[in-house]
């Protein structure tokens, strides 16, 4: 039996309030030295400070990007969503120092407009479940095998065609004046523990230490390559990308709107530890059992912090803050403890004082919203009833919360 499995099976999470223990939150407005950052230039420097730890003790640093792209559309149909949409698939192709991988965006972009806003994100189950036609890629890469999205021996199959297409709302995105890109998240990392050998992380020979990139930078670094690729379009709003992930890819689309601000909007949905629950309140899932489970998410370094948060120079509101002054909405499931809901909320709560220096107020509401009562400021929040999941209701928020950001009315 594997030490991480035998550690799994010990692991007993915390869902008790009362035993939450005392912690000190890194003031997100003070410098090391505990001098105070008074105006946005002082912002300017702490926010460096605070990626670079991000960086060094958490995500692991990624490489700049001096490589080439090349893209292919592999299909195109000018009539999808019963006709309101413009839908292609494309293969860009990343090449560095000989090496090369291929990774296949699927495009909805609706007709009634000439320049769209998007919202971009990593799928779980390949490109194939979003929709019923025949002519999206089913992936050829390593997956987690599940009976309903029809993944078995690690490949793909088209049994699990269309099987997340709710999960998408691609026809209300559509009907709203949204365009939907997403791309297979095993095509830039395959997420099991190869020793950073296939995926984005071959693109770059380097000699790896405890803190260079994991796994959930490499998915973050592939959606800025996708954005890269996304301006180059006349049809996309390149002023105003989402960036959005559900729950380990929830983490990957903090970590991208942290390092990349060309995401003018970032959505974490039930991303949980490492995403945007405080690692320091240690309910649910914690520090500790997450790296002995996925020891290729993060940075190496970010295990000498297991049962040890409080030594964490930053924690995750600063994360949040890292966003300031942009939007971002942070989604909850009430019954999904395991990813600390009102964690999740503090996050927001507490990334506070960093928009109010931009002259924002940052989250809305001082305690955390009753179940189904989405509130929409700066920062959104939710915690909608059920599990873990990214589902319509879901959706629906973030649309409504891009409208009344981006003012977008088709
Ligand atoms: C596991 C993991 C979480 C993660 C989730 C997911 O539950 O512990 O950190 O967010 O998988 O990606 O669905």
């Amino acid at each position: 039996i594997f030490p991480s499995l035998l550690f799994a099976q010990e692991f007993i999470p915390n869902y008790d309030e009362s035993k939450v223990p005392d912690y000190q939150l890194p003031d997100p407005l003070a410098f090391e030295n505990g001098e105070k950052v008074n105006s946005l230039a002082d912002w300017e420097k702490k926010r460096v400070e605070t990626l670079r730890y991000f960086e060094t003790e958490v995500y692991g640093i990624s490489p700049a990007w001096d490589g080439e792209m090349k893209t292919e559309i592999i299909s195109e149909k000018q009539n999808a969503v019963g006709g309101k949409a413009i839908r292609k698939e494309v293969k860009l192709s990343l090449i560095r120092q000989g090496k090369q991988v291929d990774i296949y965006v699927l495009i909805y972009l609706p007709k009634s407009s000439s320049r769209s806003p998007v919202f971009l994100g990593l799928n779980f189950y390949g490109n194939h479940t979003l929709s019923e036609h025949q002519a999206i890629r089913v992936t050829d890469a390593w997956i987690r095998n599940n009976e309903t999205y029809g993944s078995s021996d690690n490949r793909a199959s088209e049994k699990g065609r269309g099987k997340r297409r709710e999960n998408w709302a691609v026809e209300e995105a559509i009907n709203r004046g949204y365009g939907i890109a997403t791309l297979y998240y095993g095509e830039l990392d395959p997420d099991f523990d190869d020793g950073f050998e296939n995926g984005v992380h071959a693109l770059y020979q380097e000699e790896r230490n405890e803190n260079s990139w994991g796994a959930v930078a490499a998915w973050a670094w592939g959606l800025s390559r996708v954005m890269d690729y996304l301006e180059t379009l006349r049809e996309v709003d390149g002023e105003k990308v989402a960036v959005l992930g559900h729950s380990r890819l929830g983490k990957a689309a903090l970590w991208a709107g942290a390092i990349d601000t060309r995401f003018a909007m970032v959505i974490s949905n039930n991303s949980g530890c490492g995403g945007a629950a405080l690692s320091r309140r240690r309910y649910g899932e914690t520090v500790g059992r997450i790296n002995r489970v996925f020891p290729h998410w993060f940075a190496g370094k970010f295990d000498h912090y297991n049962e040890n948060e409080d030594a964490l120079p930053v924690d995750q509101h600063q994360l949040i803050a890292l966003m300031a002054p942009r939007p971002v909405y942070i989604a909850s499931g009430v019954d999904d403890r395991w990813a600390d809901p009102k964690g999740e909320f503090l996050s927001g709560l507490y990334s506070n004082p960093v928009y109010q220096l931009f002259g924002k107020t940052g989250m809305p509401v001082n305690e955390q919203p009753d179940v189904d009562q989405p509130v929409m400021g700066d920062i959104g929040y939710h915690v909608r009833s059920g599990g873990h999941g990214m589902l319509p209701y879901d959706m629906h928020q973030y649309f409504n919360f891009a409208d009344k950001h981006w003012k977008v009315h088709p």
